[in-house]
Parts: C-alpha cells; structure tokens; sequence
C-alpha cells in the first residue's frame, strides 16, 4: 500500500524564530486532528532542520525534509550543505529538481540523478519533482518532457533504490500562479507516471509508489485533486506556511 503524504515545501520563507513558531502550531494540530495514516512532511530551509526534527520526535505522523542538497559527498564547496549534513539533523526527506532549483540554478536532471545517488545513499527519501512549463504544454510535448525526467533523473535506480523515492508532479505554470492544473489533467499526468513506473519496474513497483501533485493546492481543490486515483497527496508551497491551510489539506485524507 502506498503512503498518503502532504508535504509542505517553505521555500526561502521563515526566519528561525517564525518557522518554530509555524511548526510548533503544526505539530499540535496535527496531534489532535489527524486521525489516519498519513504523512505531514514539513520542507524547511535548512536553518530550522535541527530544531524541527528535535521538535517531531515521537510525532509518527509528522516528518521533516529538506528542499536541496549537494551531491557530493563533503568536500570544498563553499556555502553548500550535503545530503549527510541533512541526514544528521534527524530529516528523513529530500526535496530535489524543484522547478525552481532547474530553472534558478540551471540543475539539470544528470546532476539531479547524482543528487538522487547521494541522497539514497545517505539515508534521505528523495521528494523528486518533474513537471512541464506552459510552453511545453501547450506545444503537446509535455508527457515527452516529464518521461525524459523520469528516465534521465531516477530510472537508472535498482527497484529497491526507486522505492525510497517520492514524486512530485508539478507543472510550472502551476506553481504560485494561482492557476491549478484540474484534477483530469493531473490525474492524466499521474497515470502517465505511474504507467511508466510499470514499464520501467514493474507494476506493483507502480501500485506502491506515491505521487504527489504540487501547484496551487489549496484547501478549496485539495479534495477534488486527492480524489483522483493516481494522487496520493501534495506538494504545497503558499498554503503551507499557513498552519491552519496546510493542516486543511492534509485532513483531506482523514
Ligand atoms: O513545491 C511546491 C510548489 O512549487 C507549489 O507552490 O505556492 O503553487 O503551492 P504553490
């Protein structure tokens, strides 16, 4: 069976003391309003790691990610932070080739399978983003684009290295926009996706990965969007930096 997750992704939002107070407001609801099996996973900036994981502990419901990280293993890299730096603050996840990362940072998805390498191997679960821009959707090649992110950023894992990754379908011209992708055209996506995990894999490979839709969900089209069989939750960026929104979407699966 594979796990219902919402994820929350702050972005470059939240100084130290607001993310405290924004995950401990989390943490409390999510203690006394979730009542099934799934995931709240909070995506911070790196500087609250720590203090969150600390914060999580003996919350099962409750999981702490972070939004990038190197792909080498140490080295000199001024300014960056590895995947076993991540590791060692107690986060269990990975958000890694956001579109933001691909186009701010020019990640290309080579260096997001290395990240993907490195993260695995340092015990994180890589949160895998893949999605099309506008241009691409409106020019029809936008199941071309997402297939070549799959094969070229995580279809070169072993079954049992695919199995600790979470994906994240997320088209650009979703993201902050406002614009969401409707529940068809997302659960179109997502069944692409899972249909190319049976074909790469196999198809209980398929059935047990979860898939994740992130681009203006809100607590208004977040059931409608999770109701779709092949949406197993979301990526949420805006709505998740308000406790009460973000607590919204994740009851969805209550
Ligand atoms: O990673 C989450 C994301 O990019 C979606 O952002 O603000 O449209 O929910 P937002």
């Amino acid at each position: 069976m594979r796990k219902k997750i919402v994820a929350g992704n702050w972005k470059m939002n939240m100084d130290y003391n607001e993310g405290l107070s924004l995950f401990s407001e989390v943490v409390n609801m999510v203690k006394d309003e979730i009542t099934g099996t799934q995931t709240a996973v909070i995506c911070s900036p790196f500087i609250h790691l720590h203090s969150l994981a600390q914060l999580a502990k003996g919350y099962d419901k409750v999981a702490i990610g972070a939004q990038n990280a190197h792909q080498a293993e140490s080295g000199a890299y001024t300014g960056e932070i590895s995947a076993k730096m991540v590791k060692s603050t107690g986060a269990e996840f990975v958000i890694l080739g956001h579109s933001e990362r691909r186009q701010y940072f020019g990640e290309t998805n080579e260096l997001l399978a290395a990240k993907t390498d490195t993260a695995l191997k340092n015990g994180l679960k890589p949160i895998f983003c893949i999605g099309e821009t506008l241009d691409e959707r409106e020019t029809e090649v936008h199941f071309d684009v997402i297939k070549k992110q799959l094969v070229e950023g995580v279809f070169h894992l072993s079954a049992e290295q695919f199995a600790q990754v979470v994906l994240a379908y997320e088209p650009v011209w979703a993201i902050g926009t406002g614009k969401t992708a409707t529940a068809a055209q997302a659960q179109e996506v997502h069944a692409f996706i899972r249909n190319e995990i049976a074909n790469q894999y196999n198809q209980q490979v398929a059935d047990d990965t979860t898939i994740l839709y992130g681009g203006s969900c809100n607590p208004k089209n977040a059931q409608e969007l999770f109701e779709q069989g092949d949406i197993d939750g979301g990526l949420i960026g805006g709505a998740s930096l308000k406790s009460r929104d973000f607590l919204d979407i994740v009851k969805v699966f209550n």
